[in-house]
């Protein structure tokens, strides 16, 4: 899926590799994908935060009034937020700030993250009037105390990581007793359907098979950038928040508003995002 790429939904360059999961499919820089699951020899994978850095710039030009994000993504977060007036809010993966900004509009004390120092550049620039920007890479420990925010938001960053079992408990630490968590995720049905049954107009992933029970890395083909992504069963979205002691508060499968592409296709067949609000038990 590409909620977000740049501009525009693009057209899938499917592989042809008819019998492989898609555990590890690697693409050179260029953006051409040549590799799939090896057991060996694995070359030296591209984290998605340094294809970010490359594409900074347009992303916080264009995202934010990206279709996807305004009419679909974002109104299923923005209902399940709890009033942020007087909060401690981390903006987990903030990419260029946009929502970090709209949380300290409304009186939320913020601090956003990213492994992308570009992102965080384009986020201090843009925004750094209202929010304090970090680079922090949500596999490692957060850079903050125990106990340090209210609230944790992390829009669309955690598919990018493999392991959330980290950072659920990193989450979990800087929010003190009471905290919460409204995260946003591409939908696991979605990530799925599209990369295992689904024509290559829906979505973006450069992969043709998926096994549903297994957290797989998969790429997307967004054009002028391909980026790594990890697509995971509905039980590994929620099962490291749970063991970090979350517990579930809100759960919205949103439905498209009528200028999304493919609107068809997400209000009739599947979601293509899972917002979540969860709470410290
Ligand atoms: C789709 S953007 C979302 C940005 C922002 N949350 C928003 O909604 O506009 C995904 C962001 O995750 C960041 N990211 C990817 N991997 C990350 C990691 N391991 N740690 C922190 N941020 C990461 C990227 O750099 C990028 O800014």
């Amino acid at each position: 899926m590409s909620g977000f790429g740049p501009t525009e939904v693009c057209h899938c360059r499917f592989l042809s590799f008819p019998n492989v999961t898609v555990k590890n499919i690697y693409f050179q820089p260029a953006g051409t994908v040549w590799g799939t699951m090896t057991e060996k020899g694995t070359p030296e994978a591209t984290d998605a935060h340094e294809v970010y850095d490359r594409m900074a710039a347009s992303y916080a030009e264009t995202n934010p009034e990206n279709p996807a994000r305004a009419g679909y993504e974002w109104p299923g977060v923005r209902e399940i937020l709890p009033d942020v007036e007087g909060e401690r809010v981390l903006d987990a993966g903030c990419g260029s700030g946009h929502y970090s900004a709209w949380l300290a509009e409304r009186g939320a004390s913020v601090v956003g993250v990213d492994a992308s120092e570009s992102m965080v550049t384009e986020a201090r620039e843009r925004h750094g009037d209202v929010a304090a920007f970090e680079v922090a890479d949500l596999r490692d420990p957060l850079p903050f105390d125990d106990d340090a925010f209210d609230l944790v938001v992390s829009q669309l960053a955690l598919e990018h990581v493999e392991d959330w079992d980290g950072a659920a408990t990193e989450f979990a630490r800087v929010l003190g007793e009471g905290g919460e968590l409204v995260a946003s995720m591409d939908h696991p049905f979605t990530t799925y359907f599209v990369i295992d049954h689904e024509p290559p107009e829906i979505g973006s992933a450069t992969a043709q098979n998926a096994d549903y029970y297994e957290v797989e890395r998969y790429e997307r083909d967004w054009g002028e950038v391909t980026m790594p992504t990890y697509r995971r069963p509905l039980r590994e979205a929620v099962r490291p928040f749970f063991e970090a002691g979350f517990a579930l508060t809100d759960l919205r499968e949103p439905l498209p508003d009528t200028d999304v592409e493919h609107h068809d296709y997400f209000e009739e067949n599947t979601p293509r995002f899972l917002a979540v609000r969860a709470g410290l038990r």
